[in-house]
Parts: structure tokens; C-alpha cells; sequence
């Protein structure tokens, strides 16, 4: 059955360069998937809420301490007061859900990656000065910007 076999020959080989395709390099790096982009806003997310504790700065809590769901990351109240004076102390954080006013999502991970304020100063204790790394920052940046 010369005829089937060159069939079956043919299935072969057409496999084969679909897996080639699947482990190309063009496939692999291509821009990134819908599953990517919502993997990195979960990373930001988990970072929000569970390890940089934004949330406790910037989201108002009701009269039990509670954080107020509907106004997550809409900027609160400072509820503590430093002993000794701590100069440019600020009692009121900003909004941060949907990007803080006048960042972009780039400014974003640039200030969460160095500190330094689009304008090139640095913000207001008690706001952490922090170092993320680059794909964290990025994860946060894009968290904020999905929500409002
Ligand atoms: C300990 C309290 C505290 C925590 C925790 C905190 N912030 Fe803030 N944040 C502040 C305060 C207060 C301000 C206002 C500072 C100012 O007016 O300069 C602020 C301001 C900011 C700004 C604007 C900075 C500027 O001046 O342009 C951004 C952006 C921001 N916070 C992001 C975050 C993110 C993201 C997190 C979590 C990873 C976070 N903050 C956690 C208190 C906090």
C-alpha cells in the first residue's frame, strides 16, 4: 500500500513541524497572551493586598477597622501619628486605584522600582520607600490600572 503510506509519512511530517512551530522561538516570545497579562495583574493584586499592604494606607476603614470594600485603594486617612516629629509627615494618602493622578503605568513601576515621583522628588512619609523589582513593580502597576 504505497499509497497509505506516503499518507501516513505525510501525517508525520506535518506533525512534526506543528510541534516545531508550537517550540518556535517567534511563538514563544510573541507579545503577551491574555493569560499573561491576567497572570501579572493576579501577581499585582497578591502584592497589593498581602505583602506591600497598600490596603493599609489607602483603603478607608468603617467604624469596626474594617476595610471598606467598595473603596478599595481610594485613598484614607492616616490612623497613626508618629511620637517625634517626622518631617513632611502627610495624615491623607492618595487614590492608587486606576493609577494615582498624573502617573502613567509606566511613571508607576518606575517610582515602585526607585522612589522617585514622576516630577523627580520622592512622596511624603509614611508612604515606604520602595524597591521592587522590575516584574513585581510591573504587576503592580498593571493590578492598579485594571481596577478603579
Ligand atoms: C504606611 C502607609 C502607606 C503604605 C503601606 C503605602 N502607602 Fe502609598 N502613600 C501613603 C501616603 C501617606 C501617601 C501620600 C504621600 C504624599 O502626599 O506625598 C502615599 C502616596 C502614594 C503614591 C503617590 C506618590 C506621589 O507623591 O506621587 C503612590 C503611587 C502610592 N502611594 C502607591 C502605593 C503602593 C502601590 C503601595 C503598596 C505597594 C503603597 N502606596 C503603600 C501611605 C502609604
Amino acid at each position: 500500500m504505497p499509497h497509505n503510506h506516503s499518507t501516513r509519512a505525510l501525517r508525520r511530517a506535518l506533525n512534526g513541524l506543528y510541534v516545531l512551530a508550537l517550540l518556535s522561538p517567534a511563538a514563544a516570545f510573541a507579545k503577551p497572551s491574555a493569560d499573561s497579562q491576567s497572570a501579572l495583574i493576579a501577581h499585582g493584586d497578591y502584592i497589593v493586598h498581602r505583602v506591600g499592604m497598600c490596603i493599609d494606607c489607602h483603603t478607608p476603614k468603617d467604624a469596626h477597622g474594617m476595610p471598606i470594600a467598595s473603596e478599595d485603594l481610594h485613598g484614607a486617612e492616616i490612623p497613626i501619628t508618629p511620637d517625634n516629629p517626622v518631617p513632611g509627615w502627610v495624615n491623607r494618602s492618595v487614590k492608587i486605584a486606576g493609577l494615582p493622578a498624573g502617573y502613567t503605568e509606566a511613571q508607576l513601576v518606575s517610582f515602585l522600582e526607585t522612589g522617585h515621583t514622576p516630577s523627580g522628588g520622592t512622596a511624603h512619609p509614611p508612604m515606604p520607600d520602595y524597591r521592587l523589582n522590575e516584574h513585581d513593580a510591573r504587576a503592580v502597576a498593571a493590578y492598579l490600572h485594571s481596577i478603579n
